[in-house]
């Protein structure tokens, strides 16, 4: 049988910020309840990363985590991709930020802007240069620190945002070409920029030279969000050759309980495969999938061999699903 190069995922890691919000903290800021967003979203906190704590800082943590899981040092690291909204500076990357943190050596380093869909837009990059020979071992890292993109005045948005990391290691591994192989087996990605008025932020380098808030019209999101990522996920299932019902667990973005149980329903995926952390992390962006995959794996429901279903979208707006077998 023809040998195939896979991506295998070798190692995962999630950071949290040490500072928790609850939902009748923001109640003190804005005319907003705990009931409220409980019913809403299923969100009853969400970490915040301290003044001192830039987005390379959260993403260096879950960086050691997943090198440590992998049994790999910094040294072996020769690709970084950070899916990330909100970098440290306007430039450098934060990947390379975090290759300097970390003490690597001299690689490839770069960031993926595509909002809450980052995670899955960067895990799909990564695999054209692991599966190609390109990167011997690659970290692949969602990071955000999305409360600082709050308009501390708009309980319709400041509610559901909060900050943290998620890295995974990325190897090259040899397969066979089937879906018994390990590693990702089948992505999708899809943009629509016709649709960026839905979910923005209001500044930026080369418009107004703000950093701006983030602004969303959320109920037209939610709406695309449970259409569209039905139809991506499966693509994504149609590519790795799987069909959903073959799914171990289903590892969504974490932006409303409600939607990922919409999703789920629209999949026929039972509750019990979906991993949820929305209730203590809220919508992380970028950092919200691998955070969820590390606390499946901490917590001992995922295990190697299992195939995830992983799914996100975000700004642009932008979504896309990728499977994987760990
Ligand atoms: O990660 C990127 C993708 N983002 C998403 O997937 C987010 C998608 N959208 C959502 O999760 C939901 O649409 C929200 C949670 C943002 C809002 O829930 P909704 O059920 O769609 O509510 P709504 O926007 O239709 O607003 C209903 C009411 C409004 O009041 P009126 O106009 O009916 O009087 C809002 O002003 O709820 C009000 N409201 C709030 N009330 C208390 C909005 N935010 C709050 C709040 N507390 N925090």
């Amino acid at each position: 049988m023809t040998k195939v190069m896979r991506s295998v995922v070798t190692g995962v890691g999630g950071y949290l910020p040490d500072e928790v919000v609850t939902n009748n903290d923001l109640a003190q800021i804005v005319d907003t309840s705990d009931e409220w967003i409980v019913e809403r979203t299923g969100i009853r906190q969400r970490h915040r990363a301290g003044p001192d704590q830039p987005v390379s800082d959260l993403a260096v943590e879950a960086a050691r985590r997943a090198l440590a899981a992998a049994g790999r040092t910094p040294e072996d690291v020769d690709l970084i991709i950070v899916g990330t909204t909100t970098p440290d500076l306007t430039f450098p990357a934060v990947a390379t930020i975090v290759q300097r943190k970390l003490g690597c050596p001299v690689g490839v380093a770069f960031d993926v802007q595509a909002v809450c869909s980052g995670f899955v837009y960067a895990l799909s990059t990564a695999d054209g240069f692991v599966a190609r020979g390109r990167s011997k071992c690659a970290l692949v890292i969602g990071a955000e620190t999305m409360t600082r993109l709050m308009d501390w005045t708009d309980r319709g948005t400041c509610v559901l945002f909060g900050d943290g990391a998620g890295a995974l290691v990325l190897e090259p591994g040899e397969g066979d070409g089937s879906t018994a192989d390990r590693g990702l087996l089948g992505f999708a990605l899809r943009a629509d920029g016709t649709k960026q008025d839905l979910l923005y932020v209001d500044g930026g380098v080369s418009s107004n030279g703000q950093i701006g808030h983030l602004r969303m019209q959320g109920n037209q999101v939610f709406r695309h969000a449970v259409v569209n990522i039905s139809e991506a996920v499966m693509a994504a299932a149609g590519d790795a050759g799987i069909e959903v019902a073959d799914v171990d667990w289903f590892i969504p973005h974490q932006a409303n309980q409600r939607i990922l149980d919409g999703v789920a329903r629209r999949l026929g995926i039972d509750e019990s495969k979906v991993i949820s952390t929305v209730a203590e992390h809220a919508n992380t962006s970028a950092a919200s999938i691998p955070l969820a995959l590390a606390k499946g794996v901490e917590d001992g429901r995922i295990k190697p061999g299992d195939v995830l279903l992983m799914e996100a979208m975000g700004g642009g707006l932008t979504w896309g699903a990728c499977v994987v077998r760990l």
